[in-house]
């Protein structure tokens, strides 16, 4: 596969992509049951896109509603070869400042009400999910977020909490502890399914808050809200970058492959 189809799921304030020609929201059908939304597809520099809203336009879903199997088989169907999930997440970290772009590269996995694999009954695998971000989406998605004027740290460990609550004080702090330096609650499990399905994925977060660790305050939806205002703009101006700077051809990536040898089920014994 040479030509690139960018998929992006936009997070909490993201409903759209500017700069899109010809866009066409259209609607996908997968056995998974409906995705978040239509996806919006168009042409960005030449290059392919198909953006979905995660929590759908005007952000009806909550993070443990979302159906994360129709979405991601959704963005599969419409030919999507990458994803570029951009999200809005806490800081656990003095040097992650609320207003920086943090390019997510590890995940704990704390959420439990959620469909985790397009795997099970009649076909098992297990796939490696040890290195659950593609480092060349991840490091081109760094350089136009850099280009589109933000800040970015590269690199960084994720909480991915079930919610819809934000977390305890005791929680933010042995997350902390336990070496994290962000939490979202939609990361997972996008990523794996992400990859049971071959798609490289990178995650670019939007730290909108300290979370609930810090003495002097404490995250609430108005801080969020702000800083999603703040910085929407910029996530989309990183989107355009990101467009205008890939690489006219799409060299196969190793998680093309991702499910060679993962399945365990022997070819007879499929459904
Ligand atoms: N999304 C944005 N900020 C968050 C936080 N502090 N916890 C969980 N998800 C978030």
């Amino acid at each position: 596969m040479s030509e690139w189809t960018i998929g992006v799921i936009g997070g909490s304030g993201l409903y759209e992509i500017d700069g899109l020609e010809n866009p066409q929201w259209i609607a996908v059908d997968t056995p998974w049951g409906p995705a978040s939304d239509a996806l919006l597809t168009g042409r960005i520099a030449g290059v392919k896109f198909v953006f979905l809203p995660r929590h759908g336009r005007g952000h009806r879903i909550a993070p443990s509603g979302l159906n994360f199997r129709a979405n991601v088989d959704a963005l599969k169907r419409a030919g999507c070869t990458d994803i570029l999930s951009i999200s809005a997440i806490g800081s656990l970290q003095d040097h992650m400042p609320p207003g920086m772009f943090v390019m997510v590269d590890q995940f704990v996995d704390r959420t439990f009400a959620r469909e985790k694999s397009f795997f099970g009954t009649g076909c098992v695998a297990h796939v490696s999910i040890a290195y659950p971000v593609c480092p060349r989406l991840s490091g081109m998605a760094a350089a136009a977020a850099r280009a589109a004027g933000a800040q970015v740290h590269e690199g960084g460990t994720q909480l991915v909490m079930e919610g819809p609550q934000f977390s305890t004080r005791a929680e933010s702090l042995l997350y902390r502890q336990w070496g994290c330096d962000v939490i979202g609650m939609t990361a997972m499990p996008e990523a794996k399914l992400c990859r049971e399905a071959e798609l490289p994925y990178a995650l670019l977060g939007m730290v909108t808050d300290y979370d609930s660790w810090r003495d002097e305050d404490h995250v609430d939806v108005s801080q969020v809200i702000a800083q999603l205002k703040a910085n929407g703009d910029k996530a989309k101006r990183i989107v355009v970058a990101f467009a205008k700077a890939l690489p006219s051809v799409r060299d196969p990536s190793p998680i093309d492959t991702a499910l060679d040898g993962a399945i365990m089920t022997a070819p007879s014994a499929r459904d």
